[in-house]
């Protein structure tokens, strides 16, 4: 079995951050997004993988280089602009021929992994053409809705329906057989420009094919849009185990977490989970329960919690932040100077909620 890596797109809901880094790689407890989904393929025996990049394709082919690292070979398909989750397919019918493929969404996060459904796909019973992942959620309007006949069998879906039939959202994860790719040839592009893959799958099943699916294993989320991004930091936090491998000084270390090489830790409480890159200096400050601070980082009398600070970015004498994501080398400081006021330069569709 072959994998696609949904690696391109354009992460328009997780601007700022998006105008100058891939969403895929952006990190939850301080590894990207897109490593969880290499190191889920490699876990359940998928060795070839095809990287489907776009804007970001220097970023993504930086970071994950020839997938060694992930006991994975990769090679990368460039798709250029993002025209929809069918035409990754389309353009990558050289790479997975006519092998059996999983299709996963590199900005999904799935903590169960995949190991359970790729087995069953590989162990099928042949007539089976397709296997989609579902899960329940309260706003199915904002997904791609699966209906079912009760067998286990799909018998239609719906990309972001108005009225949505069920509450059984697509997960980010497909499996197919070769059928799909006459499938993807013979759809148009949808209102919104794109070829769907809901619409593809649809497709198989008004041509006689069977889908099949299951509920996802554990917990599920599509890391697009910035409360789920916190969400996914939250539970890839959770499942840290306690190592210090940097300098502590003058400092108490409470619950779970990873202080990596060459982290200063001084004067300040770390509460965990938490977890302080490599490089970073923490000075007089609490950094409190589901934080990640990134690499190279300068964090002085501040509080922080439930936060994503990114790479090299700098929080000074602020006295709370909660839910909140600083980008690289963001400067997040007090004012020193009279007037005492906020005093702002930000970027393009970011989102400032001040006190
Ligand atoms: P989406 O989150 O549906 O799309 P997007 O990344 O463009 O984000 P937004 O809606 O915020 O603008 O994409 C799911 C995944 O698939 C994500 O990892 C990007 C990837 N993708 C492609 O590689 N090519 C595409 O044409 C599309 C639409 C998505």
């Amino acid at each position: 079995m072959k994998a696609l890596m949904l690696s391109g797109g354009s992460g328009t809901r997780l601007r700022p951050i998006t105008h100058t880094a891939a969403k895929q790689l952006v990190p939850i407890a301080n590894k990207p997004i897109l490593f969880y989904g290499l190191e889920s393929l490699a876990a359940a025996g998928v060795a070839e993988v095809g990287v489907v990049v776009g804007r970001t394709k220097d970023e993504v082919m930086a970071a994950v280089g020839d997938g060694s690292a992930f006991n994975l070979k990769v090679v990368y398909i460039d798709q250029g602009e993002p025209r929809g989750l069918a035409d990754t397919v389309l353009i990558s019918r050289d790479f997975l021929g006519d092998d059996d493929f999983v299709m996963y969404l590199g900005d999904n996060f799935l903590l169960g992994g995949i190991n359970d459904v790729v087995a069953a796909f590989s162990g099928r019973d042949s007539s089976v053409n397709a296997h989609i992942l579902l899960a329940k959620v309260p706003d199915p309007s904002r997904f791609g809705v699966a209906i079912m006949d009760g067998k286990g069998r799909v018998t239609d879906l719906i990309e972001k329906p108005a009225n949505p039939p069920s509450d059984l959202a697509l997960v980010g994860v497909y499996l197919f057989d070769s059928s799909i790719h006459e499938a993807v040839r013979a759809i148009v592009p949808s209102a919104r420009g794109e070829l769907e893959i809901t619409d593809a799958i649809a497709h198989l099943i008004k041509e006689g094919k069977t889908v099949n699916a299951s509920m996802v294993d554990g917990y599920w989320k599509d890391l697009g849009e910035p409360e789920a991004l916190l969400e996914g930091n939250r539970m890839a936090l959770e499942r840290m185990t306690t190592m210090i491998l940097g300098e502590v000084a003058g400092s108490k270390i409470e619950g779970t977490v990873v202080v990596e090489a060459g982290a200063s830790v001084i004067d300040s409480v770390i509460r965990g989970p938490a977890i302080v890159g490599a490089g970073t200096v923490v000075r007089s400050s609490y950094v409190g329960p589901f934080s990640s601070i990134g690499r190279h980082c300068r964090i002085e009398e501040t509080e922080v919690a439930n936060s994503i600070i990114l790479d090299s970015a700098v929080v000074s004498q602020i006295a709370e932040l909660e839910g909140s994501i600083i980008g690289r080398y963001a400067h997040v400081i007090k004012r020193a100077s009279r007037p005492i006021s906020n005093s702002i330069v930000v970027g393009d569709h970011s989102r400032l909620e001040l006190i």
